[in-house]
């Protein structure tokens, strides 16, 4: 019955959650040949798949979800090297890469963080703090994240603007549809970007200075066999993605769902002790990662539905996310809701989210300040919030406030 469900509809992109909610009553696993794929509702379903990953591999989470053009492939093949080694990757190769990651992304090296995430955030809100309009995502949500995590690599500050520009598109390529000139220009930037990579993780070889890579610079050096410098390099290559516009999505949308219920927003003004709550129950209604997907390595049955091996999931964690038999009353956002960490905006299992403590406090950063000094803030009102058109990630391309309460 949705087999016609298409993730790139307007209404779709706008408002996900009437739709989903329909599937997930009627149809909660089917299989759609439009997309040649199996989308999957339900959050006991999604958590089963994320936790059991001898059933369901990783294999094809980076794999362009509609069909590439020839010359953007030409392009990519000439130039753009990447491995499996993170979350496409299935063990035992990833249990040994992985171990040495969240090694690397110690608490320590989080925590010293805190610092230079309130000084950035400082520092962005003192360029807006005197404005009466402002895109919060071009001024604060996406800068933010894509500058901590860069510095966290070890990324100059004065290559940032160049690998933001290199990275924009990235969603769409991957997960989109973009027309087949789009497609040979956003290879292109893949091409320079991996080159980028390389170079860097080449230059941290020779130099060893402190920071992430240098820490799995350090494990190579001890023993070559336990981490490679090509995994290392494919390693810089997602992370400096994976910890992107992953929370400039969340961040966008929660700032959108404070203030559309502004009484929340004011509660929050009024006891910033209720922000970690807060952010839980912005990461439940807006995931960024509102898809991902798996690949059945044999046959199994999902949610009472006979599903072959070699089956493309696509995994509605936006779905799961609002799912009443896991959270009542889901379509309420309520940011004193018991349970919401119940969420899988991070996934489950053995490739959850080691980036998810960094999130979390540059969300906890961002909210403090913006609370703190800019309480009178409203959205704008009758904007045409327009969403990101792609199958995975989810959030504003925009979203513009209103703080004439500081004049
Ligand atoms: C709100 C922000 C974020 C969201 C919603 C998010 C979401 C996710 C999800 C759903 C996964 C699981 C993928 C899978 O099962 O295949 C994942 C994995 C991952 N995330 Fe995040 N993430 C966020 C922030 C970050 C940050 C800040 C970093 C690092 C700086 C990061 C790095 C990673 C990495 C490297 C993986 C792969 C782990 C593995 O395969 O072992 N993420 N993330």
């Amino acid at each position: 019955m949705h087999e016609r469900f298409d993730p790139l509809a307007t209404d779709y992109l706008a408002d996900p959650f009437p739709i989903l909610a329909a599937i997930r009553e009627e149809t909660p696993v089917f299989y759609s040949s439009e997309l040649d794929m199996w989308p999957v509702t339900r959050h006991e379903d999604i958590k089963r798949i994320f936790t059991d990953y001898e059933t369901f591999s990783g294999a094809i989470t980076q794999t362009p979800v509609y069909p590439l053009a020839e010359e953007a492939k030409d392009i990519l093949a000439a130039g753009f090297h990447t491995t499996p080694t993170v979350s496409n990757c299935d063990p035992p190769k990833h249990t040994r890469v992985r171990a040495h990651n969240v090694k690397a992304f110690s608490a320590r090296r989080i925590a010293v963080l805190e610092p230079t995430i309130r000084a950035y955030v400082t520092e962005m809100i003192d360029r807006i703090l005197h404005q009466d309009r402002f895109d919060i995502v071009q001024e604060v949500t996406f800068p933010l994240p894509a500058t901590i995590v860069f510095n966290l690599i070890g990324f100059p500050e004065s290559d940032m603007e160049m690998l933001k520009g290199l990275a924009i598109n990235r969603m769409a390529f991957t997960w989109g549809r973009s027309t087949e000139a789009e497609q040979v220009r956003i290879a292109k930037n893949q091409v320079d970007y991996w080159q980028y990579c390389t170079e860097f993780v080449a230059s941290r070889l020779a130099e060893p200075k402190d920071d992430f890579t240098s820490d799995l610079i350090r494990t190579h050096l001890a023993d070559p066999d336990e981490l490679s410098v090509d995994e290392i390099t494919n390693v810089v290559h997602a992370l400096s993605f994976a910890g992107h516009e992953t929370t400039t999505n969340v961040s966008s949308s929660m700032i959108q769902r404070l203030l559309t219920h502004r009484e929340q927003w004011e509660e929050l003004c009024a006891d910033p002790a209720l922000i970690p709550k807060a952010i839980e129950e912005g990461l439940r209604f807006d995931p960024s990662l509102f898809t991902w997907r798996r690949i059945t390595t044999k046959p199994v049955s999902i949610g009472g539905v006979e599903v072959p091996a070699g089956a493309k999931l696509l995994l509605l964690v936006g779905s799961a996310n609002h799912d009443p038999a896991k959270f009542p009353d889901p379509e309420a956002f309520n940011i004193h809701r018991s349970g919401a960490q119940a969420h899988l905006t991070f996934g489950r299992g053995i490739h959850s989210c080691f980036g998810a403590p960094l999130a979390r406090l540059e969300m906890q950063i961002m909210l403090e300040e913006l609370t703190a000094r800019m309480p009178g803030l409203r959205l704008v009102e009758d904007q045409d919030v327009q969403y990101h058109v792609n199958a995975c990630f989810r959030g504003p391309v925009e979203l513009w406030l209103d703080n004439s309460a500081h004049r």
